[in-house]
């Protein structure tokens, strides 16, 4: 949301946002793949450190979250304009359904928000829809803690 603070803050120091472990499977249907997301704790102005996010390029495939460690949110949408935000705290499975876009979102101070996924081998990835037109629904930093806002840069 903040290009002056993204600016400043790469100007500093390019650090690692975040990590992910997966099993490779072959990319086929009737495979899973599955790992770790690793999500440090940190902020940009005021939004918080996430996933850069995407939608499954074969769009009718679903992905199943457990989180083990951390806490934090998962932005979600469909290409029809529908909106979900989900907390992530240890012990919590979240189901995304097909059709709904997705980014994980830390919101610890200091721990890492460490998820596993499992999602179908043939679902391939699509990073350019959100890369052009961001996520409708944003999480930062307000007075008492995470809030939830609409992305004022988003493009319809
Ligand atoms: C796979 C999936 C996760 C993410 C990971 C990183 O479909 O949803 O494994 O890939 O959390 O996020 P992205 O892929 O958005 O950089
Ligand atoms: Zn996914």
């Amino acid at each position: 949301m903040d290009q002056e603070a993204y600016l400043s803050m790469l100007a500093e120091d390019d650090s690692l946002v975040y990590e992910v472990y997966e099993i490779k499977r072959p990319e086929v249907a009737g495979e899973l793949m599955l790992g770790l997301s690793v999500v440090h704790p940190g902020r940009i102005g005021r939004e918080y450190f996430m996933t850069k996010g995407h939608y499954h390029t074969v769009l009718d495939t679903a992905e199943v979250y457990y989180c083990l460690r951390g806490e934090g949110y998962m932005v979600m949408q469909t290409p029809d304009g529908d909106t979900s935000v989900e907390s992530l705290r240890p012990g919590k499975v979240l189901y995304i359904p097909p059709r709904w876009g997705h980014r994980s979102v830390c919101t610890s101070r200091q721990e890492d928000l460490v998820t596993f996924f499992a999602y179908p081998g043939n679902a391939g990835h699509d990073y350019g829809t959100i890369e052009q037109l961001g996520f409708r629904k944003l999480v930062v930093e307000g007075e008492n803690g995470p809030e939830i806002i609409d992305n004022p840069r988003y493009r319809s």
